[in-house]
C-alpha cells in the first residue's frame, strides 16, 4: 500500500512554533514516527511538507499519477482558505484523512472552516503526532477490506 502525508505550511517549524499549542517535538520527529510506523505496517510512504499552496497542489495531482492508495493530510492554515486543495483531494478521488495537531473545534471562530475536510471520509484532531498514525491505521484497514 502507497501513502502520501502531507503537511501544509509552518509545520516544518514544529517544536519550536507555539509549543503550548504544538508542544516541544520537532517536525523531523513527526516524520520519524511516521517512517517507523509504516516500516512496521508495511506502507510505502511519501511524507511530504511545503509553506506554498501550488506546491501542495500539485504533490496531490501527483499522487493520483504515482497510484498512491490513500493520503493523509494535514493542510495547517490553508485547510480554512484553499478551495484549491479541496478541489484538488477531489479531483484525485483517493481515500484521504485530515490530521490536526490541535483540538481545532476548540480554538478560534476562523478555525471552524474545514475546507479539506469536504473531500475527507475522517477528520482527526487534538491527537498531536497520534493522529497520524491513527489516520494511517484507518487507511490501512480500510485498503486491506
Ligand atoms: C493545524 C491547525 C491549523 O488551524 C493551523 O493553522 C496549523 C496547524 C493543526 O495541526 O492543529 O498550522 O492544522
Amino acid at each position: 500500500m502507497k501513502v502520501l502525508v502531507i503537511n501544509g505550511p509552518n509545520l516544518n517549524m514544529l517544536g519550536i512554533r507555539e509549543k503550548h499549542i504544538y508542544g516541544t517535538e520537532t517536525y523531523a520527529d513527526l516524520k520519524n514516527l511516521i517512517h517507523d510506523y509504516c516500516q512496521k505496517e508495511g506502507i510505502d510512504v511519501d511524507i511530504f511538507q511545503s509553506n506554498h499552496e501550488g506546491a501542495l497542489v500539485d504533490h496531490i495531482q501527483t499522487a493520483y499519477f504515482n497510484e498512491t492508495d490513500a493520503i493523509v493530510i494535514n493542510p495547517a492554515a490553508y485547510t480554512h482558505t484553499s478551495v484549491a486543495i479541496l478541489d484538488a483531494l477531489k479531483a484525485v478521488n483517493l481515500p484521504a484523512v485530515e490530521v490536526h495537531l490541535s483540538d481545532v473545534g476548540s480554538r478560534e471562530d476562523f478555525r471552524q472552516i474545514s475546507y479539506a475536510g469536504m473531500a475527507c471520509e475522517k477528520t482527526i484532531t487534538g491527537k498531536g503526532f497520534q493522529g497520524y498514525i491513527e489516520a494511517l491505521a484507518y487507511l490501512k484497514e480500510k485498503y486491506q477490506k
